[in-house]
């Protein structure tokens, strides 16, 4: 029996369009700007987010080092969430890397950071301190259950920066899943951002790359910083052409995965010895806590059972739906976890 796989929208495989579009696609050498099939996505993206350009590289994580990078020298400083995946899961790329200092807000359960909380840590001149140099917000929030920050939200803290002086990125990996949610075109989530990156490898189903997106200079420092990360990649376009077919064609159906995901959580709400919201399931991510003896152990007993979850800290479980997860595999999943559980 195939495996019911919910642990990340990363395990998509290209449709069979993408497939298509990379045996056809025209390429060259992209370090060079060579390369059409980039050179159209890179196009397509930034038109799509509202900026001035855009750059493939490898991965959601190279799209932040290389933004934090861009937009900060050695020693500055960077805002960010304390549940963000740029602090918790790069592997401190932005201060191995970059000698780039975080300093962590606390992310409420919906993914915001307080404004007050926000403006408290922006230092203020004074030579013990480091320099904050950059604001980072997370879009749909991962670690919070896939919630979506709102235009209003996103404005407020854009204006803050502003008023500040300080840019603005926007870890929007899955901004597209924010936008489907909240029925707002994607602009209204990423105006006022200096940069934003996301993902075409997660709920867009293609292989590999992610959009940094900002201003002409912007994206021309970021191109440069891309190479001395060792992100140059020569016939990329074979990458961009699946990446065109994900915004073509696999932006509007992540609605399919939101309804998925709902119908999941309101399928085990009732279960023993977990707890999870359905009223928080706004997007593609489900959290399930494991609240007590009998939920222990639950992601291998699951993964025996054939519905593969991931583990987020000790007590907690992420089922993330995404395509080639059907309604019929929820329901599945669902009588395979009411059935390990009872
Ligand atoms: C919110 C968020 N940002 C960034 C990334 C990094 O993306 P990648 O795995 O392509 O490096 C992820 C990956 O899951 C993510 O969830």
């Amino acid at each position: 029996m195939r495996p019911i796989d919910l642990r990340s929208d990363t395990v998509t495989l290209p449709t069979p369009e993408m497939r298509e579009a990379i045996f056809r696609a025209e390429v060259g050498d992209d370090v060079m700007g060579e390369d059409p099939t980039v050179n159209k996505l890179e196009e397509m993206a930034a038109e799509r987010l509202g900026k001035e350009a855009a750059l493939l590289t490898v991965s959601g994580t190279m799209s932040n080092l290389i933004a934090v990078l861009c937009h900060c020298q050695r020693g500055d400083e960077f805002i960010v969430g304390t549940e963000a995946h740029i602090l918790l899961y790069e592997a401190g790329g932005s201060a191995g890397l970059g000698g780039v200092h975080h300093r962590a807000v606390a992310n409420a359960p919906d993914g915001t950071m307080s404004l007050a909380d926000i403006e408290e840590a922006i230092r203020v001149p004074n030579i013990h301190f480091p320099r904050t140099r950059l604001i980072c917000l997370e879009n749909t929030h991962n670690r919070c259950g896939g919630e979506a920050l709102t235009p209003e939200y996103t404005a407020s803290v854009f204006d803050l920066a502003r008023r500040y002086a300080i840019p603005l990125h926007l870890d929007g990996a899955r901004i597209f899943n924010a936008a489907v949610a909240l029925g707002v075109d994607v602009k209204e989530l990423t105006t006022g951002a200096d940069s934003v990156g996301f993902c075409l490898s997660k709920g867009l189903s293609a292989p590999v790359g992610s959009l940094l997106c900002g201003s002409g200079d912007f994206i021309e420092r970021a191109r440069r910083l891309r190479k001395m990360v060792g992100g140059g990649m020569r016939q990329a376009g074979i990458i961009a052409a699946a990446g065109i077919v994900a915004l073509e064609t696999m932006v509007d159906r992540l609605a399919d995965d939101h309804a998925n995901a709902r119908l999941l959580a309101e399928g085990i709400q009732e279960l023993p010895g977990i707890a999870v919201d359905p009223g928080r399931v706004q997007t593609n991510i489900v959290l399930v806590e494991a609240t007590d003896s009998l939920a222990t152990d639950l992601q291998a007993r699951l993964a025996a059972a054939g519905v593969k979850a991931s583990t987020m800290g000790r007590r907690t479980l992420r089922f993330v739906t995404h395509y080639g997860i059907e309604r019929a595999d929820v329901e599945e999943a669902i009588a395979i976890i009411r059935q390990v559980l009872s």
